[in-house]
């Protein structure tokens, strides 16, 4: 399973890039006004920015909503770096812009999929990735995991190559089952990562392997 990180922090990008298990990055334009970026300029150079410290692939998500212009904004994305992947909502115009996307070989990740049928549309359409949003569904007592694993089977049963992209990851229980089910990629903010590490055990183990590794000295 691949591990991308969700944020456009580029101190916790260079913190996940550093262990070594980063494999790539997703960005929303919520995220993008968190770290206050705004301006065209100002954008593709946080994308360029981001290019240079993951060599994996990097989501980067349209802000227009129609056709043509997402196919302006999405060609320039494309262009900052061939592992950029253009990142494009669910709607109408997005599934045409998809299918325009995957014809002329830019990778597309199709975003806002709460449901099996959108996760459908965007593979036959020919989206790199669907991201399902499990912890927003979690959030309105809907059971997200469910729907990750209906899109396993429906994307299984067609040989879809359409990968899953667990998004909306909140904890490092949403990662292990994701894990479980068979999603291709979860992303998620560090700590989540981080916290796969933590157990008692380890540490009261390594506490007493440390003291008596002082004995063997
Ligand atoms: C996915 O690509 C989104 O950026 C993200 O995972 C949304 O997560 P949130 O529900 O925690 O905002």
């Amino acid at each position: 399973m691949k591990f991308f990180i969700d944020t456009t922090n580029l101190e916790q990008i260079r913190e996940a890039q550093d262990l070594g298990i980063l494999d790539g990055v997703t960005t929303n334009p919520s995220l993008m006004a968190k770290e206050g970026i705004s301006g065209k300029e100002a954008i593709l150079q946080h994308y360029k920015d981001i290019c240079e410290i993951v060599d994996g692939d990097i989501s980067a998500e349209v802000l227009s909503t129609t056709y043509g212009e997402m196919i302006k904004e999405g060609e320039e994305l494309a262009a900052i770096h061939p592992n950029i992947v253009v990142k494009v909502p669910i709607i109408k115009d997005g599934i045409k812009a998809i299918k325009y996307f995957s014809q002329k070989g830019i990778r597309t990740n199709c975003t806002l999929i709460f449901s099996a049928g959108q996760a459908l549309l965007a593979a036959k359409a020919g989206a790199t990735y669907v991201s399902p949003f499990l912890g927003r569904l979690d959030d309105v007592s809907t059971d997200g995991l469910h729907l990750i694993q209906e899109i396993r089977t429906i994307f299984d049963n067609y040989g879809y190559e359409t990968e899953i992209l667990a998004a909306s990851v909140r904890h490092s229980m949403h990662i292990i089952n994701c894990a479980k089910i068979g999603a291709d990629v979860v992303t998620c903010p560090l700590p989540p990562i981080l916290s796969l590490l933590k157990h008692p055990l380890t540490d009261s183990g390594l506490e007493q392997f440390i003291k008596d590794s002082q004995k063997m000295q």
